[in-house]
C-alpha cells in the first residue's frame, strides 16, 4: 500500500468517526497538510452534520470553500466538539511533532478551542521518540537569530526555513538534533523563550485519539487517561 492510501485510510477513518460523533450539526476544526486535504476532500459527505468549520491555514479554508464548506473565523465559534489533524511524528501518549507544512500556530490555537484532537497518521509517523524530525518552531523575525542561540544552549541546530512566510507574517525555525526525553516539560522550555510565537511539540495539550493507517487495517490509538467517547 503507498502512503498516499494510507494517508485516504486514516482521513475515511476520521470521517466515519466524525459522523458518529455528530448527533447534530456542528462546528468542527480543521487541520493541514496532505493527510488533513484527504479529511476535507470527504468532508462534503457529512455537510448536513457541519454548521460549519474553523480552518487552520489559509491553505486549508481555501479548499474547505472549494468544496461550498463554510469557513467561519474561530472568534465566532466557543467550543467544538472535534479537531481532527495530522501530524509529523507522535508517540505513545500522543504527544506530537507537528508543523511541517508551517502551519503550527493556528493548529494549536484552533486544537484549544475543542474538546478532542483526533490525528490522522500512516504508520511511518509512530514514533518510540519524538525529534528525528525537526522540531518546527515560529518565531517573530527580529527574535530569529536570539532563538536560535538559546535553542543551541539546548543542544538544537536551527535552521531558518528559506523563503517561507507563515499565515500570521513570522518565520519558521527547524531544529535538530534534540535530545526530547520529557517532551512537556521541553514545550514548556521553548514556550518560554522571548519571541518565539508557538512551538511545534504538541505534548502539553496533545491528541486524545489517533487513526494511524497501516497495510493492515487503521487502528486507534487512545491517550492514557481519556475516557470520553
Ligand atoms: C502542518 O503545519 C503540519 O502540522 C501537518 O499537520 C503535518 O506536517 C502533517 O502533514 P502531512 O499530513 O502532509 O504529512
Amino acid at each position: 500500500m503507498t502512503q498516499d492510501q494510507l494517508k485516504q485510510q486514516a482521513a475515511d477513518a476520521a470521517l466515519e468517526y466524525v459522523d458518529s460523533l455528530l448527533d447534530e450539526p456542528a462546528v468542527i476544526g480543521v487541520g493541514t497538510g496532505s493527510t488533513a486535504d484527504r479529511f476535507i476532500d470527504g468532508l462534503p459527505k457529512l455537510r448536513d452534520k457541519l454548521r460549519g468549520c474553523v480552518a487552520s491555514s489559509e491553505r486549508s479554508a481555501e479548499r474547505l470553500s472549494r468544496h461550498g464548506l463554510p469557513v467561519l473565523d474561530l472568534n465566532d465559534v466557543e467550543s467544538m466538539p472535534v479537531y481532527v489533524d495530522g501530524a509529523d511524528e507522535i508517540d505513545s501518549n500522543l504527544h506530537m511533532i507537528k508543523g511541517g507544512g508551517g502551519a503550527l500556530t493556528r493548529e494549536k490555537i484552533v486544537a484549544s478551542v475543542a474538546e478532542r484532537f483526533v490525528c490522522i497518521v500512516d504508520g511511518s509517523k509512530v514514533v518510540d521518540s519524538l525529534g528525528a524530525f525537526p522540531l518546527p518552531i515560529e518565531v517573530i523575525p527580529m527574535a530569529r537569530a536570539a532563538v536560535a542561540r538559546r535553542l543551541a544552549a539546548l543542544g538544537g541546530r536551527a535552521a531558518l526555513r528559506e523563503g517561507f512566510v507563515t499565515d500570521n507574517g513570522n518565520q519558521i525555525l527547524d531544529v535538530r538534533g534534540l535530545r526530547i526525553i520529557d517532551a512537556q516539560s521541553f514545550e514548556q522550555q521553548v514556550n518560554n523563550i522571548p519571541g518565539v510565537v508557538t512551538c511545534g511539540l504538541f505534548a502539553l495539550a496533545g491528541a486524545q485519539l489517533a487513526m494511524v493507517a497501516t497495510s493492515k487495517g487503521v487502528r486507534r490509538l487512545q491517550a492514557p487517561q481519556w475516557d470520553v467517547g
